[in-house]
């Protein structure tokens, strides 16, 4: 069943060593309220993924990237399907490292396909790497959209999540954060996109959620522009921070007494 809301930790090549990621989760279940109308997914180091699995048997997990298909020769890698064994729900794909990296709109197209084929729920992230007068940037998002869902079919189109990440407000080198305003802008684009393939349904009900130098700070500010959620690198390796944000959004759907 669809939640209000998804908060999405991105761990990146984070922490260290195994040890501290243990301890980081078992502080974050520790602090963590019940939550009802929160999805929350802690998305480790693939290496991570089987040690935090076995451990802690309530908390979902993902994978930061899929191979694009699957074949086994691919130095490095790891397929949809092993990390699917190995007890991962979701799996980013597309992220702007990893597309940095050499991944082609077709390439993220491929990883979404792998992730729906082995039963992962996708987290397609999309974003332009600067804004400019002309709205290049909107061309960027919808080329980045229409591509990946190109390589998958119809009927899983509903299945996709959506993380909108400009790159220039993530990370920290980032330049700021973007705006609630910015954020409802590119989400309704998204929508419309998503409307033009996969259809009005699947457009209204879809998730969209916002990444990029999020912090407990501006949670509530991006829900009330219609975020579904987020995708948190920095802050989600604070547990503190972490447990906030989620406190927060849960809060921001509890129906009020
Ligand atoms: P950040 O990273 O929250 O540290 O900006 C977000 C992301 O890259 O997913």
């Amino acid at each position: 069943m669809k939640k209000n809301c998804y908060i999405l930790a991105n761990w990146k090549m984070n922490p260290a060593t195994k040890k501290e990621a243990l301890a980081l989760v078992q502080k974050i279940k520790k602090e963590l309220p019940r939550v009802q109308k929160t999805e929350v997914v802690v998305i480790p180091p693939v290496l991570y993924l089987s040690p935090l699995r076995e451990k802690f048997k309530s908390v979902l997990f993902g994978v930061q990237t899929v191979a694009p298909d699957d074949v086994h020769a691919h130095t490095g890698s790891i397929s949809a399907a092993m990390a699917k064994s190995e007890g991962a729900t979701y799996a980013i794909v597309g992220h702007s490292e990893v597309r940095s990296a050499g991944a082609t709109n077709e390439v993220v197209g491929a990883s979404l396909r792998e992730a729906l084929k082995a039963g992962l729920v996708p987290i397609l992230c999309v974003g332009e790497k600067a804004r400019d007068h002309n709205g290049f940037y909107l061309h960027e998002i919808k080329t980045q959209l229409e591509e990946a869902l190109a390589q998958v079919p119809k009927t899983a189109h509903d299945k996709i999540l959506v993380a909108y990440e400009p790159l220039w407000a993530i990370g920290k080198e980032a330049l700021r954060e973007a705006t609630p305003e910015e954020f409802r802008e590119i989400a309704i684009f998204i929508r419309k996109v998503f409307s033009d393939i996969a259809g009005v349904k699947v457009a209204t009900s879809m998730v969209v959620v916002y990444g990029g130098s999020v912090d407990e700070k501006s949670i509530n500010p991006f829900l009330e522009a219609g975020a579904n959620g987020f995708l948190i690198g920095r802050a989600s390796l604070d547990a503190k921070k972490f447990v906030d944000i989620v406190t927060l959004a849960e809060a921001y759907y509890k129906p009020k007494k």
